[in-house]
């Protein structure tokens, strides 16, 4: 009865907060793992089963934001600060490179100084320099100016990472400082500002944060919808004991509650945006072991092994429990090749694995 109603559903199209709401609200193990067999098939219709790998290189965690959960906030005192070198920068490029990922992910910490902005640029026409143009770039280095957008998309970045965290404006006043420098209307227009510029634009919220309802989370799901994203990365909010929101543990659904919800929300976000790219976010690994391999299945199709050399991985942590802090380059991707594999799905290397939505919108 219930999976006839799914099934229906998924048929119809998604755009009533009541209906997400009830998909949302599904606790029946029968019925969730409905919802993923739906979710794949879609996946495979759309996309095939290859899965894009995207090189993660977290170059800097300096931050100028506050950002209350957030474990590299500036005024958390404790991880030791650090910005790769350029050659540094360059040396993960070229593993990935020469690995065939086909593309990489540049992500830091919030700065907007020239400083910092001219040697994103740098970086940026650097790697595509020593790679001939041919591997991908992805930015996720926070709000800046359109101009400094503009900028780095003339130095070869065509992809952008800019979650909105929540599309709910009083529960993103709750998740940061109250001031111009944190403002959701700000974020909005940012994203508005990178879909201008030609980026790939992805976004995407943390699922289970304090405050949160699954109102919230069936909102998000429309708000990605309305703006059209080809990309969406996310994850499980996880506490870090150093951030001012891990004061509202006691509130939080248990982990596990918070993983099942996030993969339902891929798994809807899939029948919803049949061809975009969804990334399957490190952090369903800290909750569970195979979180990664579990979001291929309810329609995730890109993961993000971590290029950050070892020595700076303890530093940049978001959230607690980050998996795989002491695996280096060469362990991380033969575990992923063989943690694909199980799940019947398949590593595309060589390849942009851009989405074919952004091909379409651009025709
Ligand atoms: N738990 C989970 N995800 C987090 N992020 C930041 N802090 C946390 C946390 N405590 C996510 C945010 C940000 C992305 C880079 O990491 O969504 O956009």
């Amino acid at each position: 009865m219930v999976r006839e109603q799914i099934h229906a559903l998924s048929l119809k199209g998604l755009h009533d907060l009541s209906d997400l709401r009830f998909l949302l609200s599904l606790e029946d193990p029968d019925e969730i793992r409905y919802l993923a067999e739906l979710a794949s098939n879609v996946k495979n219709e759309h996309l095939s089963n290859k899965v894009h790998l995207r090189g993660l290189i977290e170059f800097s965690n300096l931050c100028s934001k506050d950002c209350l959960y957030c474990g590299i906030r500036k005024s958390n005192k404790k991880p030791l600060r650090f910005q790769l070198r350029q050659q540094e920068i360059i040396d993960a490029a070229t593993f990935a490179f020469n690995n065939r990922y086909g593309s990489i992910v540049l992500q830091s910490g919030e700065r907007s100084d020239r400083e910092f902005t001219g040697f994103v640029c740098d970086v940026v026409r650097n790697i595509k320099s020593v790679t001939d143009g041919k591997l991908g770039i992805t930015l996720s280095c926070g709000e800046q100016t359109r101009e400094t957008y503009r900028n780095f998309f003339k130095a070869g970045a065509h992809r952008y990472l800019l979650r909105i965290e929540t599309s709910d404006r009083e529960l993103y006043s709750k998740l940061h400082p109250n001031n111009a420098h944190h403002s959701f209307e700000t974020r909005l227009r940012c994203l508005e500002w990178l879909k201008e510029t030609g980026y790939q634009v992805g976004t995407g919220v943390m699922v289970g944060l304090p405050f949160q309802t699954i109102d919230h989370l069936a909102a998000d799901l429309l708000f990605i919808k309305s703006l059209d994203a080809d990309m969406v990365g996310l994850g499980p909010y996880i506490e870090h004991s150093q951030t001012p929101l891990f004061k509202q543990r006691e509130f939080l659904w248990p982990e596990q509650f918070r993983l099942s919800m996030t993969l339902k929300m891929i798994a809807i976000l899939r029948i919803m945006m049949k061809d975009i790219n969804i990334a399957s976010a490190t952090a369903l690994q800290a909750i569970d072991g195979f979180g990664r391999e579990k979001a291929l299945k309810f329609g995730a199709n890109i993961i993000m092994p971590s290029l950050t050399p070892k020595e700076h991985r303890k530093e940049y942590l978001l959230y607690e429990d980050k998996p795989c802090l002491d695996e280096d380059r060469e362990e991380c991707r033969a575990c992923l090749e063989m943690r694909v594999k199980m799940v019947g799905d398949e590593i595309e290397y060589n390849s942009w694995g851009d989405s074919p939505h952004y091909t379409y919108r651009n025709l």
